[in-house]
């Protein structure tokens, strides 16, 4: 594609600038993954729930993970301090406005429903809370916020039946379905019937794959659950019939490099294959899955990237419009970011 501006009249050195002040979709991340441990503290006192560290530095030490599993392990502790529907209010609203601070345009939340209602959490308190920021966020900040249902995929597949039927009564308050939580050894297909139903509702739906499973789990995400887009995915790069697949079905990767190199996916960022996604012809884009708990949020991503690959300019752009073609947004609010985002790159000196 040839772009209304010279990417190669942009100095290395102003490429850092330039990542944080484009504008830019996040599509992969987990509100309940956004809650940084000083939030964590406040809501434990105000809910008198008692978590198993005796301070905020203490809490911050044991984010040394090794893997998915022993992540997940502290991520769903943490998320235990959640109670009530002002309390999912301030998690998102603490989220929404770092990512204004980033010029996130567009922010599409992943929620844990199962994580909550198994403490007897009402639906209603999850939703309500979460949805109240997304309104607030549009006229307080200019983001554009959306909800998505993620399912438990290390729980049932009944249990992700009753988690749909609670959602259904605010079905106009969450825009499409996930799944994620423990991947190795629970494929797409275990979901492959409450997926078939969501698709009869009208919802959007996307699914983690290959983030440390296999690429068949990608191959039947897309052809049993018929996702849209693929969360993570880079274990895709692994078959070559895949990113072909992937790459002629434009099918979005939502990559996440920092929770890659947290979680031991890639031994350094300098190995991450980000560069080789976008060389296939692939719509990666960059997200912050967790940003509490994997050392940043967007513009964090983005900058310790392209700092570690040597990724460019072009490439920058590009990942950047495919952040909005990416997205779940209307027709005419991509063209309006894809406008400004080709204005920010024409006007940089
Ligand atoms: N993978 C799977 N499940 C998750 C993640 C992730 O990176 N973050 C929160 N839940
Ligand atoms: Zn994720």
């Amino acid at each position: 594609m040839s772009l209304p501006f010279d990417t190669a009249a942009i100095p290395a050195e102003r490429l850092p600038e330039l990542l944080g002040i484009m504008p830019k979709a996040e599509l992969h991340m987990h509100i309940e993954g956004s809650l940084e441990p000083e939030l964590i503290f406040a809501l434990a006192q105000r809910n008198g729930v008692t978590i198993p560290y005796a301070s905020v530095e203490e809490l911050r030490k044991a984010y040394a993970f090794t893997n998915l599993q022993s992540f997940l392990d502290i991520y769903y502790a943490g998320a235990s301090v959640l109670l009530t529907e002002q309390d999912f209010y301030d998690m998102a609203w603490a989220y929404l406005q770092r990512a204004a601070a980033d010029n996130v345009r567009r922010a599409e939340m992943f929620f844990d429903p199962q994580t909550h209602t198994e403490r007897g959490v009402s639906m209603a308190t999850v939703i309500g809370g979460l949805h109240r920021a997304c309104v607030d966020a549009k006229t307080a900040l200019g983001v554009d916020a959306a909800l998505i249902l993620c399912f438990l995929r290390h729980l049932s597949e009944e249990s992700a039946f009753e988690t749909l039927e609670q959602a259904l009564p605010f079905r106009d308050q969450f825009i499409g379905v996930g799944l994620d939580s423990s991947e190795v050894g629970h494929p797409p297909e275990k979901f492959a019937r409450v997926f078939a139903r969501c698709r009869e509702l009208g919802l959007h739906l996307v699914a983690h794959a290959g983030e440390e499973g296999p690429p068949a789990y990608v191959w039947s995400a897309l052809d049993v659950l018929k996702v849209e887009r693929i969360d993570h995915g880079v274990q895709s790069t692994k078959d070559p019939a895949l990113m072909k697949r992937l790459a002629a079905d434009r099918i979005p990767l939502t990559v996440c490099p920092l929770s890659n190199l947290k979680l031991c996916v890639f031994p350094q960022l300098s190995q991450h294959n980000l560069g080789q996604l976008l060389d296939a012809g692939l719509i990666a884009t960059v997200n912050s899955d967790d940003p509490a708990y994997f050392g940043g949020y967007m513009n964090e991503n983005f900058l310790q990237t392209f700092a570690a690959t040597g990724l460019d300019a072009k490439q920058a752009w590009q990942l950047a419009a495919n952040s909005f073609e990416g997205s779940f947004a209307d027709v005419a609010a991509k063209k309006q970011w894809r406008d400004e985002l080709a204005h920010c790159f024409a006007s940089f000196r």
